[in-house]
């Protein structure tokens, strides 16, 4: 039985990809920070790290990989959303969100990376966004972070490719779950009214769209960005 490490587990989607891959035939390794599991599917364990430490990350794949054998998937869903206006925004602040949205998510990837190597598979999925693509006022360092993760999906993707490893991005337009229950109502209402088909995304479709990018058929699609938007940026 294959295993996914899903990061950020414990988050709006992360909860909700949860629910869609533990009805099916993996062992799940949740990743959380501050919220633990309250209660875990059957085929699934919990594990702490912060991602803006490589020793946590370090411990956290040695852990996985103690539990379940290996690591074979990696859903890079955590990630972190501030509003601040660029002018105003500390340098720490700006590299907090580097640390946790770009950052993380490489290192996370670079020390399961011997596991996906050894075994020749592997697929890797990072959680860009919209915001990369469009900008939005007071996303700045969130906009550079997700823009980042397109560069990098490009570059890993070049490199694995050989030992039958995917890596691709999806770019999501907002979505019903997780950091949009941050948005006020009127603008939540406003986001909407623009997205052509007029309602915010649906956590099953990215999980479905997740499942068939991690399956073999998938073997042949990677470096990409997926957007997933309501059609919104295309
Ligand atoms: N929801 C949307 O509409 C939308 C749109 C575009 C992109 N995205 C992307 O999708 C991903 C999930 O978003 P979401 O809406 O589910 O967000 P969310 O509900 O705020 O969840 C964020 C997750 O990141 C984890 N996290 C925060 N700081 C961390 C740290 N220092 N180290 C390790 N983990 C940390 C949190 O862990 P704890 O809760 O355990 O502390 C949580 O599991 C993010 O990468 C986000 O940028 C979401």
């Amino acid at each position: 039985m294959k295993t996914i490490l899903i990061m950020g587990a414990s988050g709006g989607l992360g909860t909700e990809l949860t629910k869609y891959f533990s009805a099916k035939e993996y062992n799940l390794a949740l990743h959380y920070f501050e919220n633990e599991p309250k209660s875990l599917p059957l085929n699934a364990v919990g594990f702490q790290a912060d991602i803006r430490k490589e020793d946590d990350i370090k411990n956290l794949i040695a852990d996985v990989a103690k539990t379940f054998g290996t690591i074979d998937i990696i859903l890079n869903n955590a990630g972190i959303s501030k509003s601040e206006i660029s002018w105003k925004a500390e340098k720490d602040s700006w590299e907090d969100t580097m640390a946790i949205n770009l950052t993380g998510p490489f290192l996370v990837t670079k020390h399961a990376l011997p596991f996906m190597r050894e075994q020749q598979f592997g697929r890797i999925i990072f959680m860009s966004s919209i915001v990369a693509q469009t900008g939005f006022v007071g996303a700045s360092a969130y906009a550079a972070s997700k823009a980042g993760l397109i560069g990098l999906t490009k570059s890993l993707a070049k490199e694995l490719a050989n030992k039958n490893i995917t890596v691709n991005s999806i770019a999501l337009g907002y979505f019903n779950a997780g950091m949009i229950n941050d948005v006020p109502d009127d603008m939540q209402a406003q986001l909407i009214a623009n997205i052509p088909v007029k309602k915010l995304g649906d956590p099953e479709q990215l999980a479905e769209l997740m499942n068939y990018l991690i399956s073999d058929k998938a073997a042949y699609l990677t470096g990409q960005t997926l957007n997933l938007n309501g059609g919104l940026y295309s």
